[in-house]
């Protein structure tokens, strides 16, 4: 059975007061629309469609080849929006799930109980509905002495009586493909707004005598559509709860986890543990037995297992293992932790490389820069890497002692067991096994290496 989703993306979203079309907006670091096609996946077979209007370019470049797209032009209620599907989908699908791209907690779950439902039913259309004390503007149902749906009446039509219903329209649907096609073109024009309604598909059956069906929700959060910002931030603080719920059902512990905020793609392994005011966004992942924060926000990085991280900023950087970090470190992008890399306060690395062991406690900038195994790096440390045009690599081998201080003016190579004085600055190549000083440094004599202590 081929079933395909149509998810309504067209509407302008005016009370957002944004340039961003509504549908793009972020909840956990994804568009809301990320959220919806998710949720559509696991229901459905065929490629979904996202009826687009408002802001159109930007919706559709975004959506790339997750999903075609229709135009509707002008936009005359959700009824017409469907309708400009029809071309693209009329004798190529046997169910049609129809649902509003503004309404990102909604799970795959709910919408597979919806499918199910509709492919029992005997009549032409399913939907979900809930029941709630607060209305939230939702149309309210309706329902025959039979128990089947008679009706859905949207708020500002409502009678007295009719306001007082507790079962709600949540706005998901699933029909039969065939009898819907043909439906649409008989939705009447709505007499007070000049829109064709969806939700008057569901009176034309019940009128022909053909039963309507309801999926009945019982978590309302996943219900809440976007139409506000307030609503927007309604929907990332649950978005979070649900997020931090299954990190900590998979082994991660959370002291505090109102004050962890992690993004939709961020993967964490068990036994690590978040601290309270922690921040993991984009493609992160960290893994087992970390402990992050507090304090601490990691972007677009990978961490290895048994790391700690205190209070620093990372992005777009690779931690290997056993990686000490902080407080107030900061890791830019092509940073590159090795094994057992211990990285004190106040200090900055970027597009540079630190093997296993190097030590770097204090004050130090490091940028592109290969920096070899056992190396000590001085407090104070700089590696000049610009020179106002170009940056420069610096080369510093293994087991270097670079002394506080030592201004690396790059290009510049450092060979391995090579020792710097306190404030030297290096401007020339240093030999291996080469003790320098001064200002620019200068060979003073040539030094024996004792051997590495395991
Ligand atoms: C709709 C339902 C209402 C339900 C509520 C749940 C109708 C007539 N009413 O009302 O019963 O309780 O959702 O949130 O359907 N859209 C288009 N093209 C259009 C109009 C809308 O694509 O011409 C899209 C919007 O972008 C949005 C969705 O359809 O994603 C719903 O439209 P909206 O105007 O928000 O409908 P509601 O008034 O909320
Ligand atoms: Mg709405």
């Amino acid at each position: 059975m081929k079933i395909t989703a149509i998810l309504l993306a067209a509407g302008q979203g005016t009370r957002m007061k944004s340039s961003l079309p509504k549908v793009l907006h972020p909840v956990a670091g994804k568009p809301m629309i990320w959220h919806a096609l998710q949720a559509i996946r696991q229901s459905t077979t065929e490629t979904p469609v996202v009826v687009v209007g408002h802001g159109a370019g930007e919706v559709t470049q975004y959506l790339g080849d997750s999903a075609q797209t229709v135009l509707q032009e002008p936009q005359l209620g959700t009824g017409h929006a469907v309708m400009q599907a029809e071309a693209l989908l009329k004798g190529k699908t046997d169910l049609v799930v129809v649902c509003y791209a503004d309404m990102p907690l909604l799970r795959g779950d709910t919408l597979q109980k919806l499918v199910d439902t509709q492919k029992q039913n005997k009549g032409p259309i399913s939907m979900l509905t809930v029941i709630a004390d607060d209305p939230r503007g939702f149309g309210r149902i309706i329902r025959k002495d039979d128990g089947t749906i008679n009706a859905i009446v949207e708020e500002y039509v409502a009678t007295p009586e009719q306001l007082q219903v507790k079962e709600l329209n949540v706005g998901g649907y699933c029909f039969d493909a065939n009898w819907l096609w043909d439906a649409l073109h008989r939705i009447p024009q709505n007499p007070k707004k000049g829109e064709y309604y969806l939700t008057d598909a569901v009176e034309l059956a019940s009128a022909a005598g053909l039963p309507v069906h309801a999926t009945v929700m019982d978590d309302v959060e996943e219900t809440i559509g976007v139409n506000t910002r307030v609503h927007l931030s309604e929907v990332e603080a649950a978005m979070r709860r649900r997020i931090n719920q299954a990190h900590m059902l998979n082994g991660v512990t959370m002291i505090d986890p109102a004050s962890v905020y992690i993004e939709a793609d961020v993967k964490i392994g068990r036994d690590t543990v978040m601290m309270p005011n922690t921040y993991l966004f984009g493609a992160t992942e960290i893994g087992e037995g970390n402990v992050i924060g507090p304090n601490t926000i990691i972007r677009n990085s990978k961490v290895g297992n048994g790391c700690k991280v205190l209070s620093s900023d990372i992005e777009g950087a690779w931690l290997e293992d056993d990686v000490d970090m902080g407080p107030f470190a900061r890791l830019r992008k092509g940073a590159h932790l090795g094994n057992h890399v211990h990285m004190g306060n106040f200090g900055e690395v970027k597009d540079s490389h630190l093997a296993d062991g190097v030590k770097m406690g204090h004050f130090s900038y490091i940028g592109n820069a290969q920096i070899g195994s056992g190396t000590n790096i001085g407090a104070g440390t700089i590696t000049c890497n610009y020179d106002g045009e170009k940056k420069h690599p610096t080369e510093i081998g293994e087991d270097v002692f670079i002394g506080s201080d030592t201004m690396l003016v790059a290009p510049l190579k450092i060979g391995a067991g090579a020792r710097t004085g306190a404030g030297a600055v290096v401007t020339k190549n240093v030999p291996e096994d080469t003790l320098v000083v001064g200002m620019p440094a200068r060979a003073i004599r040539k030094l024996e290496r004792k051997p590495k202590k395991k």
